[in-house]
């Protein structure tokens, strides 16, 4: 096995146990050293003559992991692409108590604008940027009957100030298409406006609870000015932010099924980046299952094609 696809199923391992809801995995030093020792010989054996692209895009991500290895030893797993980043404590703040939301009258555009100014102008939400990056407040259509909730912008949200444009926004896209559905048609928000700073070069950091709790009057409005007839959590953070925290509930557990939010009906399912690193049959069947209960539920037409995709 070379060292990308043993670093890939590394990785989908990780995610895997992310997803189920493992949080931390210690790795002793021993470990350490072993993947090391791994990392370096196989750079020993590729120091010489030319390297092919496919190699020297390994040895990118061997330098990388190798680096990240050594910094840590406790590591956070999420079920975002290339992450594996826990808060270190430089990018762990105080943030003052959630803000106090009082939605003016008047109807959804003018509410959601009061709402935007608000967050744009959130000082707490500024002061958590990274240099480059902007807020990203929700969009989407005011008389969504769908809301979709992801977890924290990433690198192509912060830099457009727009939720879900990156990989997995545009597979999130591909299956609301898949339902018969425009991206203009839903309502796309996050459970964080900012996305959560840290120290490595690349990757994301999942929310911490205090970020998560700090940004959930934002969202909360969001949902009580659009009135969803449905909201799907997508992910673990997701469904954490709206259902509470719960160490012991796994997504495999939930997702699939109903919950209640706010008065509306909730479904939990993956998020789609999890997708992007399981692209197996099973896991995109299981996604489209859950659309599947979505679109019954908003009483959509289902072709048989639709019923039939990924079996
Ligand atoms: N992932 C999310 O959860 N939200 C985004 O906006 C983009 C990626």
């Amino acid at each position: 096995m070379n060292i990308a696809t043993a670093t890939r199923a590394l990785l989908d391992e990780l995610v895997r146990m992310r997803t189920e809801g493992t949080e931390r995995i210690y790795i002793d030093e021993k470990t350490i050293r072993d993947l090391e020792l791994l990392l370096n010989s196989n750079a020993a054996s590729t120091d010489s003559g030319n390297e092919s692209s496919d190699v020297s895009r390994e040895r990118t991500a061997k330098d990388s992991l190798g680096s990240e290895i050594k910094q840590k030893k406790d590591i956070t797993i999420t079920d975002h692409p290339s992450t594996i980043v826990k808060p270190s404590k430089e990018v762990e703040s105080k943030l003052p108590s959630p803000p106090i939301l009082d939605i003016p009258k008047g109807n959804k555009s003018e509410q959601w604008k009061w709402l935007e100014d608000k967050v744009l102008n959130c000082e707490t939400c500024n002061s958590e940027l990274n240099p480059n990056g902007k807020i990203v407040f929700g969009q989407g259509n005011l008389n969504a009957d769908l809301f979709l909730c992801g977890e924290a912008p990433g690198a192509d949200e912060e830099i457009e100030g727009m939720p879900f444009i990156g990989p997995a926004g545009e597979l999130l896209i591909k299956i609301l298409n898949a339902m018969g559905l425009e991206r203009e048609k839903v309502y796309l928000g996050n459970i964080l406006n900012w996305r959560p700073r840290h120290n490595q070069s690349y990757g994301n950091r999942p929310p911490t609870k205090e970020e998560i709790n700090f940004c959930l009057p934002y969202l909360k409005a969001q949902l009580k000015i659009v009135q969803p007839k449905i909201i799907v959590a997508l992910g673990k953070t997701a469904t954490d932010g709206l259902l509470g925290h719960d160490p012991k509930r796994r997504l495999s557990h939930v997702r699939g099924k109903w919950y209640e939010f706010s008065g509306a009906p909730m479904m939990i399912t993956y998020h789609p980046s999890y997708l992007l690193h399981n692209p197996s049959k099973t896991s995109k069947r299981r996604v489209w299952e859950d659309f599947l209960l979505v679109m019954e539920k908003l009483e959509m037409e289902i072709s048989e094609k639709q019923r039939g995709f990924f079996l």
